[in-house]
């Protein structure tokens, strides 16, 4: 399973690309919003730097909601590097865009995916990617996760290409389930990754033998 920092942060990315874990970045309107990115070129240039930093793919949203807003943004966010993939929201006009991107080398990431029928849209048209959103679904009273199989499952049957995305991971236990489950990809705060480290045993442990290694220096 790939694993994806879902924050436009800068720092961020730094730190977990210096881990050596980073496989690539995904980003929204509200991650942007959050870094107080403002303006169509500073956000622009913020992808083109996130490129530039990170080897992997890099998921770049776009706001419109119209077939063709989404193909002129789509287009000029593809055109910043070749590690861009187009994000896509699962609405109509999304799905007839996603095709016209995947006929025309252009590779999306449908977002905002909550069931397994969106899933098998994204599918049909071509999507890079699926992000089913873990967390939110969780935040309804229901299991994110579940989805995460089904999809999986459905995936399999079809041989769909399709890579299963998860999204909205909210802590360590959601990405270990999610590579149980088989999703492709997890993209994740860099705090639920970070929390992949935690054990006290591995902490008691470690200053136990600090302590005795002091008896044979
Ligand atoms: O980038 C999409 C998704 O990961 C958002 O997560 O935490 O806002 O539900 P969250």
């Amino acid at each position: 399973m790939k694993f994806f920092l879902d924050t436009a942060n800068l720092a961020q990315i730094k730190e977990a690309n210096e881990l050596g874990i980073l496989d690539g970045v995904t980003t929204n309107p509200s991650l942007m919003a959050k870094e107080g990115v403002k303006g169509q070129a500073a956000v622009m240039n913020h992808y083109k730097t996130i490129c530039e930093m990170v080897n992997g793919d890099i998921s770049a949203e776009v706001i419109s909601t119209d077939f063709n807003g989404i193909i002129e943004e789509g287009k000029k966010l593809a055109a910043i590097h070749k590690n861009i993939v187009v994000k896509v929201p699962m609405i109509k006009d999304g799905v007839k865009a996603m095709k016209w991107f995947t006929d025309h080398g252009i590779r999306t990431n449908c977002t905002l995916v909550f069931s397994a029928g969106q899933a098998i849209l994204c599918a049909k048209a071509g999507a890079a990617y699926v992000s089913p959103f873990i967390g939110r679904i969780d935040d309804s009273g229901w299991d994110g996760v579940l989805l995460v199989e089904q999809i999986v499952k459905i995936y399999k049957a079809q041989g769909f290409k399709t890579q299963i995305l998860a999204a909205s991971i909210r802590n360590p236990n959601h990405i270990i389930r999610c590579a149980e489950a088989g999703a492709h990809v997890c993209t994740s705060p860099l705090e639920s990754i970070l929390g992949l480290l935690k054990h006290p045993l591995t902490d008691i442990g470690l200053a136990k033998f600090l302590e005795d290694a002091k008896k044979t220096a």
